[in-house]
């Protein structure tokens, strides 16, 4: 006997990037946007009425729905709403995935295989190529299936016509293609032309990211009615009350303020090019990236060292362990002036490769 369930002895949980309390620190190591949210936010957060807090929130977060609806330009009962797509992607596989074989590449979002765990799926991987690329005939040996598309940590797009041939494999066997779009907004293509021709894409999308409101903890799905009341079916299941009113006020602003958020991911579209352009300059591989990160092939062997270095200068960036990942750094495009120290930094301590 223990107090724990089998279950909770057996996950191996997702571990997230670190999260500093010294303000000083260059913090590019989760992924956050080095601007603030739109102006317009603050503005509806203070427009809450107080005394509306004492009420639960609109569980379906209507308001919000609609607005992202709009600029989507599908329709409201095409999108869900979550605790960040974190929660949306954990109903997703509960939805869609749970008592399945869920095929997905081997270098992805490192949160899916703890979902799978978590929700009783059998998880198999399909290795990227050598050069990082999506293995489209190999994913489609099997089905249901999850692509983070842009891919993390690698950044790279897989292009519309591959995605399409994983709607139509997907579509023919019955069943759901997960496409996690939360990088979407860097990118120059997405899956959203899919939406009026298949009933099984379900995209998943974030506020964290190109909207700056990663400690609001805001995400989406935009799907076909029919995936859209299964995730509501799990939501009810577990918390009908995800988004709490402030959130879904902060969201509805930020979506809706589409010029703000065009200006700032250009300037970080702008200083991500500008990196690698001077990295792959001066020899280090940096792969081609449609995100607001850059995934630098920092040494040989293991980038360990050289991320301890930076780390010393102030500078946080991502390394993961894993075999095929180890000589590359994930780093997070800051503003401008946070490029221009790093790039210096990287030429300096990347060992040419
Ligand atoms: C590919 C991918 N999907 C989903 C998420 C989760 O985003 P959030 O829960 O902040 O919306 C992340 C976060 O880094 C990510 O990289």
């Amino acid at each position: 006997m223990s107090y724990e369930s089998d279950l909770a002895l057996r996950l191996v949980p997702y571990v997230a990037g670190e999260q500093p309390k010294n303000v000083k620190l260059i913090k590019l190591n989760t992924n956050e946007n080095p601007y603030p949210p739109s102006p317009k936010v603050a503005e509806a957060i203070a427009a809450v009425p107080k005394d509306a807090l004492r009420l639960y929130p609109d569980m379906d977060a209507t308001a919000l729905c609609a607005a992202i609806a709009k600029v989507n330009g599908v329709s409201p009962d095409m999108v869900f709403c979550g605790n960040g797509s974190d929660e949306v992607l954990a109903f997703a596989f509960a939805a869609f995935f749970a008592g399945k074989k869920l095929v997905a590449p081997d270098v992805t979002y490192s949160f899916y295989p703890v979902y799978a765990s978590l929700f009783g799926v059998e998880y198999e991987t399909v290795p990227l190529t050598a050069k990082f690329e999506v293995d489209v005939a190999g994913l489609m040996q099997g089905c249901p299936i999850a692509l983070a598309n842009p891919n993390a940590p690698t950044g790279m797009l897989l292009k519309s016509p591959e995605v399409r041939r994983l709607a139509e494999h997907t579509r023919d066997n019955d069943a759901v293609l997960l496409v996690d779009e939360a990088y979407a907004a860097f990118s120059p293509e997405n899956a959203l032309p899919l939406l009026s021709e298949f009933e099984n894409v379900l995209i998943t999308r974030t506020f964290s990211k190109s909207h700056a409101l990663a400690g609001m903890r805001v995400g989406y799905a935009i799907g076909s009615p029919r995936l859209i009341s299964a995730l509501k079916r799990i939501r009810d299941s577990f918390n009908s009350y995800p988004l709490d009113r402030l959130a879904q006020a902060a969201a509805e602003a930020a979506i809706l303020d589409t010029e703000y958020t065009a200006k700032t991911v250009r300037k970080v579209c702008e200083a991500r090019d500008r990196c690698r352009a001077f990295l792959i300059g001066s020899g280090i591989a940096c792969l081609k990236s449609a995100t607001n990160f850059l995934f630098v092939k920092a040494d040989p062997v293991d980038a360990a060292p050289v991320q301890q270095k930076l780390r010393e200068e102030g500078i946080l960036v991502r390394h993961f362990k894993a075999d095929r990942l180890k000589a590359w750094l994930r780093v997070t495009v800051g503003t401008a002036e946070d490029m221009e120290i790093v790039t210096e930094k990287l030429l300096e301590y990347c060992r040419s490769v």
